[in-house]
């Protein structure tokens, strides 16, 4: 595309080393003054690709046609600025097809609209670009964080990236940064887990993988952080229903994920479709203004959930007509509206500014967030790479990574008298709802929304039975696959002697992922019962979204393998560790509940350990936060601390030694947390401030070492300052504690 703005004015400028990244400068203030208000609002929508595609929404051509009538009426009447997805009731598309779309709205944009603004494309590429076939799944977010390799988890990321630019798509609704602190929400799976460190942390490591150091190139993407705020705290655990939660946890739990994302430089956010504290986030200034913007210093875009503006006249019941709901948002700080369905936002959003109730001033601040979005991604030089620079699409490379991630996600919560790996010619049985599905090791996000669609599966990849086959030969395990009923399953069990069962969650997310009961699906729970009067022992792999309440099976259960939402490598990663190709390494990012009614997360308050007989016995998790075994056994040899006090500017190190004590080589994550016994904000009982991973060969240590400052302790005190209080700390790492003064 050419370039027809170029001076030397205020604007963007970012220049690439990488092959096809060039950029030059594009004066966006100039590009804004030449804009009628009809392209600035055309900017700040964002359509889905059923408004420009054959058929009607929600019912289209399969595969996917655009429209060309619909696409002119898009570009030369709206001026859209970006489209987004499949079309909603859809499903991937091949790459071919991806790119041959998107490169036909670039051309229709370039011919038809008078500024030649380049269209952005955003994308749900929620766990590898799920929305185009043949390429690479990877395990869910939650099984990255259980991994706790940030360098992992970053090139996890830098892959998926890799594989969406590919498609065309250089936006990405990724990653999901909401805390899982609610155990019976939808998303549960989408997110980093429950920790405000190991989240920022991950949050990180994520924006560097999808953004690179620089997004104009072939191989990055802009990542979108969402969702923006409280969205994964609904009190009734239901999906886009009301959280309240007060000023000061919003900033001491749920921001700091974005602010470490922001701190990366994280160019776009999307924001909470539901509302905190009786306020939808969507016509919420002191979010989307206030804290967003002016506290935490977002500088990039602000979009609108699905159909969001909708929604705060027929979902929150705020606005009185469609016409209100844009004014409230606008003013509220919105800069894309993803309406998606239909093009009312660019209409109603014209009457505002014609009437003079909406500056056109305020759509110019979103309006060069936008631009500086699409300049900074090099769309004004290059709308769509050569495909010929993605040889890496799909490739055994990026297959090879995604079971590295699974295997290194693989949680070990119980392993009595080391059931696991399997012994030399032990026979195993293996069944259960996931032993031969791929759709449940993937969950949603994949290929469709809800991800349930059978028939988009690879031939090519693995199930967990298909796989234990191919590692210990077909006369070694045995399976439901031919069993009719559950008296021909039992029998065929007898024969083994161990057995293996794979526990699910149906796909789902957002709505239709709603539950009602955290508790294990009672035909699951009767299918280990029935199984465990065989007297073998019993293991049990949960392919899981969300910890579903597994307390009783669990005590049939002599090993629990907690395998997450491992991907498409996740058959073969958890055959590999049944068999001890891998030695399990993961940690639970999260705190497993024991019965449905007790969510108790390990940052506790000391409050929340009083037990009905007053003893302080009352957290009393299924599996702590961080908890992992793995084949060999480590410990934690001595802790040594630099100083005794901690002041500005100053830092005390952490010297950690760890002997793998086993007979096999592994990886040990050591966690590092502290304690603050009194404080002017009632202290959680333990935090985690610091993390490492560190593999070790048998009957060989290690040192890690940690640096730590003042402000790493700090708190967010009642006037929602964020302070490191005077007074002792108590650090701690496995059984050894030391205390710095903080001054
Ligand atoms: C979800 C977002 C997603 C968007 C676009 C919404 O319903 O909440 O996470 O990015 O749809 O598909």
């Amino acid at each position: 595309m050419n370039l027809k703005f170029l001076s030397l004015n205020i604007g963007v400028m970012l220049l690439s080393v990488e092959a096809g990244a060039q950029q030059r400068f594009v004066d966006v203030d100039a590009l804004i003054a030449r804009m009628s208000l009809e392209e600035k609002i055309g900017q700040m929508t964002q359509i889905d690709l059923g408004v420009i595609a054959r058929g009607s929404i929600c019912n289209l051509e399969k595969p996917q046609n655009l429209d060309s009538q619909k696409l002119t009426t898009a570009i030369s009447m709206y001026h859209i600025g970006s489209v987004l997805n499949v079309g909603c009731g859809s499903g991937a598309m091949s790459l071919e097809r991806w790119r041959s779309i998107v490169r036909q709205i670039h051309r229709e944009n370039q011919r038809l609209s008078r500024l030649n603004i380049p269209i952005i494309y955003g994308i749900d590429a929620i766990h590898g670009a799920n929305y185009t076939l043949g390429s690479t799944l990877f395990p869910q977010q939650i099984g990255l964080a259980a991994t706790w390799d940030t360098a992992l988890v970053r090139k996890v990321f830098a892959a998926s990236a890799y594989e969406t630019r590919a498609a065309g798509t250089p936006w990405n609704f990724s990653p999901v940064l909401d805390l899982a602190r609610q155990p019976l929400w939808s998303r549960f799976f989408e997110t980093f887990g429950a920790d405000v460190h190991l989240s920022s942390s991950m949050a990180t490591a994520a924006i560097k993988g999808l953004q690179g150091d620089n997004p104009a190139s072939p191989y990055h993407v802009a990542a979108c952080m969402k969702h923006f705020l409280g969205y994964g705290f609904p009190l009734s655990g239901k999906d886009r229903t009301p959280a309240w939660i007060p000023d000061r946890e919003l900033r001491a739990y749920f921001a700091p994920p974005f602010q470490a994302a922001i701190k990366q430089g994280a160019m776009s956010v999307m924001i909470n479709s539901g509302a905190i504290n009786g306020i939808p986030v969507h016509a919420n200034a002191d979010i989307m203004s206030g804290l967003l913007r002016r506290e935490m210093g977002f500088e990039g875009v602000a979009i609108s959930d699905w159909e969001d503006i909708q929604k705060l006249l027929n979902v929150h019941h705020v606005a009185a007509d469609l016409k209100d709901a844009v004014r409230m948002s606008i003013e509220a700080g919105l800069d894309m509206s993803m309406t998606p369905n239909d093009f009312a936002f660019c209409d109603l959003l014209a009457e505002l500014v014609r009437e003079g109730r909406i500056s056109e001033r305020r759509l110019d601040s979103s309006v060069r967030r936008i631009l500086i979005m699409k300049a900074r991604l090099g769309l004004f030089d290059t709308t769509i790479f050569g495909d010929e620079i993605y040889p890496d699409f799909g490739s055994e490379k990026h297959k090879n990574l995604s079971f590295e991630a699974a295997a290194a996600s693989l949680t070990l919560l119980k392993n009595n008298a080391d059931v696991l790996p399997l012994k030399n010619k032990e026979r195993v049985f293996v069944c259960g709802p996931a032993a031969h599905s791929m759709h449940l090791l993937n969950g949603a996000w994949s290929r469709t929304w809800q991800g349930n669609d059978t028939s988009f599966h690879h031939d090519n990849r693995k199930t967990i039975a298909a796989s234990l086959r191919n590692y210990l030969g077909p006369e070694r395990v045995l399976d439901d696959a031919a069993c009719a009923d559950r008296k021909s399953l039992l029998r065929m069990a007898a024969k083994s002697d161990k057995i293996v069962v794979c526990l699910a969650e149906d796909p789902g997310t957002e709505i239709p992922g709603n539950i009602d009961d955290l508790n294990l699906p009672r035909a699951q729970q009767e299918l280990v019962t029935a199984l465990s009067k065989l007297g073998k022992p019993i293991i049990l792999v949960c392919c899981f979204g969300r910890p579903r309440i597994i307390h009783e099976t669990a005590k049939q259960a002599e090993g629990i393998l907690y395998a997450y939402l491992p991907g498409d490598e996740g058959g073969r990663a958890i055959a590999a560790c049944i068999t001890g190709r891998i030695n399990p390494s993961g940690r639970l990012p999260f705190t497993y509940p024991r019965t449905a009614n007790e969510f108790v997360n390990y940052d506790h308050t000391a409050s929340e350990e009083i037990h009905t007989d007053f003893s302080n016995t009352a957290y009393r998790p299924e599996f702590d936060f961080g908890a992992g075994l793995s084949y060999t056994r480590f410990r934690c040899d001595t802790m040594v601390v630099s100083q005794e006090a901690l002041g500005d500017g100053d830092s005390v190190e952490v010297r950690v030694q760890i002997s793998n004590t086993g007979n096999k080589s592994g990886t040990e994550t050591v966690q590092l947390y502290y304690r603050d016994p009194v404080a002017s904000i009632t202290p959680a009982v333990k935090k985690l401030i610091a993390f490492r991973k560190i593999s070790l060969e048998p009957q060989t240590r290690g040192t890690l070492r940690f640096v730590l400052y003042k402000e790493d302790f700090a708190l967010v005190n009642r006037n929602l300052k964020k302070i490191a209080e005077p007074g002792i700390i108590t650090l701690q790492v496995d059984r050894f504690k030391h205390d710095i003064n903080i001054h």
